[in-house]
């Protein structure tokens, strides 16, 4: 038996204010996108921004369906909005916000599996890795250098 550690690598920061005014300005996009997310079920607001090579920025929001599993998170309609009309600009980086009216939330609010398997598709079809920044509403925000420090043992093409 081999025993395999597998390590990833989090960048966590104390508040949006300690990263550069690119990823402000990235973030604030993605907390505009937030606010008109579709959300009547959950009352859990996500938004994402992603910034393209050609510094172009495109958004998406969580949008609901009375038929639940007919929505769909903010990060897939963004990285599917980017793809369907930018397809061959590659992903430089993708900053997500989630918002709940419910409570106040702080912890800072990862992107779900199905997501995280959504954006490693992109990656490896750019080559080139996407940078992950995630906070809450307020408080810390942690950045992976790639979609693949939240999804190892990634299911990719070459198995297929
Ligand atoms: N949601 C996202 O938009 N992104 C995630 O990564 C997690 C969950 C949305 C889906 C649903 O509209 C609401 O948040 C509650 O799950």
């Amino acid at each position: 038996m081999e025993q395999i550690d597998i390590i990833s690598t989090l960048q966590v920061y104390d508040n949006l204010e300690e990263l550069s005014d690119d990823i402000q300005n990235l973030m604030k996009t993605a907390i505009e996108a937030r606010e008109n997310a579709y959300a009547p079920y959950s009352k859990f607001k996500v938004g994402a921004a992603i910034l393209l090579e050609d510094n172009q920025i495109v958004t998406g929001n969580n949008q609901e369906n009375a038929a639940y599993p007919s929505g769909l998170c903010a990060e897939r309609i963004a990285i599917f909005h980017a793809s369907a009309m930018h397809p061959n600009k590659n992903v430089i980086t993708i900053a997500i916000t989630a918002k709940s009216e419910n409570k106040i939330l702080r912890i800072p609010t990862p992107p779900c599996g199905a997501c995280r398997q959504v954006m490693v598709e992109y990656e490896i079809k750019q080559d080139q890795p996407i940078a992950i920044y995630f906070m809450a509403e307020k408080g810390k925000v942690i950045k992976v250098d790639s979609i693949k420090a939240l999804l190892p043992l990634v299911f990719d093409p070459s198995f297929l």
